[in-house]
């Protein structure tokens, strides 16, 4: 189902979200609370999602009072993103709460680990590529299906890193690193399946690992964008312990504004690729690291 162009949208409701629902994962964290008040200050309703089983009581207190004020709802729910059932049931305690379908999704949820390439813990390795690649692929695919219930057309933002790009200098993270790199070429593929689905050639062949072949043609859906948003280093409470080795000084040398940033300048990014601003933007990453990327 092709969508129109959106030209009648007034310019000053480009980066509006009002009448939809928007799935924050790792919504207990810095950057998922962050971007998440700002949906509720941009007419959103939100479902803050995350492995802890409440968030920071006195960030909850400013979320609440943020949608008190805007008229709008939060929402918070315990899940892990690696595990279905969790998802699962979690949607089964959602649904019932909503006011409105669920339209976006905010995929934050992850974890980083430092390790020398040779000593790197196996078992390590493996949760952190569990967490951010099955886990954003976990939850992306519950809010698509979601989306084609309502039948209603969506907007994905997988938060992926400069470090999907390029290797950090001054820390080993292999396992992030890469896991990074492949929610980049996630967000190419569940665009390319999810904006048009008429355009997919029908069927799907047998084989070692496709146990479900099929050749009829699939449904067809209003479109769901995908894109990813590529954020450089960021100041949060995590980054307390990179401070002590001298690691942020060094951070901010790398990029052109000679600075690290902070959690609120990724507010713009996400609500502008939620909302009608971005209507012809899917399959992209969206590059907000101060320049580091590009020196
Ligand atoms: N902080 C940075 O410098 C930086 C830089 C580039 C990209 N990013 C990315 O931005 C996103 C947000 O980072 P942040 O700084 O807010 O980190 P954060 O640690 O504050 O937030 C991540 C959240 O994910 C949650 N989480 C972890 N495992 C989970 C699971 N299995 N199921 C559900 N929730 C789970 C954590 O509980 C946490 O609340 C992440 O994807 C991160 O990789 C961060």
């Amino acid at each position: 189902m092709t969508r129109p162009a959106p030209s009648h949208v007034a310019t000053g409701d480009l980066f509006r979200l009002e009448e939809r629902t928007v799935l924050i994962s790792g919504g207990a964290g810095a950057v998922g609370t962050t971007v998440g008040k700002a949906i509720l200050e941009s007419g959103g309703d939100v479902v803050f999602v995350d492995i802890v089983a409440q968030p920071n009581t006195d960030t909850w207190k400013a979320i609440e009072e943020a949608a008190r004020l805007n008229n709008t709802k939060a929402i918070y729910q315990q899940l892990d993103v690696q595990d279905e059932d969790s998802i699962t049931s979690a949607f089964l305690a959602i649904n019932p709460q909503l006011r409105h379908s669920i339209r976006g999704l905010v995929s934050c949820a992850a974890i980083s680990g430092e390790s020398d390439a040779c000593d790197y813990p196996i078992a390590t390795f493996r949760k952190i590529l569990d967490v951010n690649i099955t886990g954003t692929f976990l939850i992306a695919r519950a809010v698509a299906k979601e989306m084609h219930r309502a039948n209603v057309p969506g907007s994905i933002v997988l938060i992926a890193s400069i470090s999907g790009h390029i290797s950090n200098h001054g820390i080993n993270t292999s396992a992030y690193n890469a896991s990074k790199a492949a929610v980049h070429q996630l967000a190419r593929s569940l665009a390319a399946e999810w904006g048009h689905p008429q355009n997919t050639f029908p069927g799907s062949t047998q084989s070692a690992t496709n146990s479900n072949p099929s050749t009829e043609s699939r449904g067809v859906y209003p479109p769901i964008r995908v894109n990813a948003i590529s954020p450089g280093h960021i100041d949060t409470p995590l980054s307390e312990e990179a401070r002590k080795r001298g690691l942020t000084v060094e951070w901010a040398r790398q990029n052109m504004l000679g600075r690290i940033s902070v959690a609120e300048e990724y507010r713009a990014p996400v609500l502008f690729l939620l909302g009608e601003g971005s209507s012809y933007m899917t399959g992209a990453d969206l590059r907000v690291d101060g320049g580091h990327c590009a020196w």
